[in-house]
């Protein structure tokens, strides 16, 4: 098997929408021709429409130093020395990733490593930084953020991306008995890790062996020896497709693995790019340029050419390791210890003092979850509205359900049944559906993302005898504590809750005892100088 040969254009070219099948199947660009680049970065932002820059082409893509620049310059970064991988490091991030909006975290001088090889952890845990990663304002909202997912995936073109002869990657290679993986100061994340996961904000490459789709995504990997190296892959993954395809021909799986990037092109790697599309695709989209990539000298995957630490090697058919535990996004050790594909190292390279990412699941919220939220409540928005539910007016999945667990929809009530209809869509809509528990939908006039009014509305328009439904049978995982059948069905039971005024009642509901916004508005502006700056701005 070669993939040497396999050319850096596998895509049909730019404009083509990563999320839709059917314009790029028909080679139908019309609607997505009709956005340049720069429109849709306007489009955007549909609520504030910032002005900034585009990347040139042709200019070396933006790197992870390029952002932990910006961050740092945004004072959102906080540099650590001395803290030990075993223990401190781990610790330190569990607790500073408690609270969304704290600084990332760099780790230098980590005992038995040379200095410069560094750790940065929480990293998309704050929107100006998650802001920064997609080259929006620093102090774009969390609403814009959603917009901002909404249109990139109507508009967003999509942009092959291009070979180059070398970058900062080639600094230090190492190959054969070489390659070793722990010297890369690998933190043990959480107290029962079963290992030393290197690979938790990771892109894992791997080519279809029977198309030019590259894929890649974030699935966690764990050192077991200096060339060995296991990873995770749940059902369905593409990763874990794609390997399936090589082992049942009999053939050795190709893979190459990336540990440090963009966080650009780190975020694309956990979201659900359609199956057949390449994520460097969607990220040349995200950076209106095409990503510089260079291919490993083994397997030919390519891999971005300024990332800091990139390995490749092979799967071979049945060849398992014995991996985990990984405490987990859901915020608990569920996925046990279970023979998982392992993966000979044959070629590992960085460049000089290189940087680890650490993306640490944990309890929610956190690293692995939290900037998924924006996406998926975008995403959860556009699939309600395509399913024909009119009037969604917001959409927030909460941090603390790990974004996936609790979904709040707010809508424009227009009908009888209305508020129950967006209910059921969103608890099962493509974006929606996986590991579920809680839909609640809430009026207009309740902010989705402020989980007190929420439950106040819970609290006070909802009547439990018809206005909660069970649904049993749902899309789990076996990550999930809640499910049942994790062996094999996977399988879980979730409630949608209307908690809207009923429909029959909302003229003679009582009034809400709270200022207007019109009040509001007429009172801030009066006491703006006398009253304190929270109150001005609406805190
Ligand atoms: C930080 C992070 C860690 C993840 N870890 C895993 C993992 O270990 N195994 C897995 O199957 N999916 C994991 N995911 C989810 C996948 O990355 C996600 O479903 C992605 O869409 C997979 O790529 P694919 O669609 O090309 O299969 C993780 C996501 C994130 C953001």
């Amino acid at each position: 098997m070669n993939v040497h040969g396999a050319k850096t254009g596998f895509g049909k070219g730019p404009d083509a929408p990563i999320f839709s099948n059917k314009a790029q199947d028909d080679g139908d660009q019309f609607l997505y021709s009709r956005h340049t680049h720069s429109q849709f970065r306007e489009n955007a932002l549909t609520i504030h429409p910032y002005h900034f820059s585009i990347g040139a082409a042709g200019v070396a893509n933006k790197d992870l130093r390029d952002w932990i620049s910006e961050i740092e310059a945004a004072g959102e970064l906080h540099k650590i020395s001395g803290a030990e991988p075993k223990e401190d490091i781990g610790g330190i991030v569990d607790i500073v990733q408690r609270k969304m909006g704290n600084p990332a975290l760099m780790f230098d001088d980590i005992p038995g490593f040379p200095k410069g090889h560094r750790v940065l952890s929480n990293l998309v845990t704050s929107t100006p930084r998650i802001n920064l990663a997609l080259d929006l304002p620093a102090d774009a909202s969390e609403m814009d953020l959603i917009q901002w997912w909404r249109s990139y995936m109507t508009d967003a073109p999509s942009i092959p991306p291009k070979q180059v002869n070398g970058g900062a990657l080639l600094e230090n290679v190492m190959e054969g008995g070489d390659v070793d993986l722990t010297s890369i100061p690998t933190p043990i994340w959480h107290e029962h890790d079963g290992g030393h996961f290197i690979g938790t904000a990771c892109m894992v490459v791997m080519k279809d062996p029977d198309s030019d789709w590259i894929n890649y995504g974030t699935y966690r990997m764990q050192v077991h020896e200096p060339d060995v190296a296991s990873v995770m892959m749940s059902p369905g993954k593409h990763g874990r497709l794609i390997m399936e395809k090589y082992h049942a021909r009999g053939e050795p799986c190709p893979v190459a693995a990336v540990f440090g990037m963009h966080p650009a092109l780190f975020m694309l790697a956990g979201l659900e790019i359609p199956y057949g599309k390449s994520e460097y695709e969607a990220a040349g989209g995200i950076f209106d340029e095409a990503i510089e990539i260079i291919n490993m000298p083994k397997t030919g995957l390519p891999v971005p050419a300024n990332a800091e630490i990139a390995l490749e090697g092979y799967i071979h058919p049945d060849d398992e390791v014995v991996e985990g535990p990984l405490g987990e996004w859901t915020g608990y050790y569920a996925g046990g210890q279970r023979p998982e594909p392992a993966i000979r190292v044959e070629t590992m390279m960085h460049r000089n003092n290189p940087v680890l990412m650490g993306a640490v699941p944990a309890v929610p919220p956190n690293d692995n979850t939290y900037y998924l939220g924006h996406y998926r409540c975008g995403a959860v928005w556009s699939q309600l509205e395509a399913a024909g539910v009119p009037e969604i007016k917001g959409v927030w999945a909460h941090e603390a359900g790990g974004s996936r667990f609790w979904l709040t929809v707010a809508i424009k009530q227009l009908y009888g049944g209305h508020a129950k209809q967006a209910g059921l869509v969103a608890s099962q809509c493509l974006a929606g559906a996986y590991c579920n528990r809680w839909t609640v939908v809430v009026d207009e006039d309740i902010d989705p993302t402020n989980i007190n009014d929420v439950i106040w509305s819970m609290c006070t328009r909802c009547d439990p005898r018809e206005d909660v439904d069970v649904i049993s049978g749902g899309w789990s995982s076996h990550l999930d504590p809640m499910c049942f059948d994790d062996e094999t069905d996977r399988r879980n039971a979730r409630v949608v809750v209307d908690a809207c005024i009923p429909y029959r009642r909302r003229d003679t509901f009582p009034i809400v005892a709270r200022n207007s916004p019109e009040l509001d508005d007429r009172i801030r502006k009066k006491w703006a100088e006398v009253l304190p700056n929270s109150f001005v701005k609406g805190g």
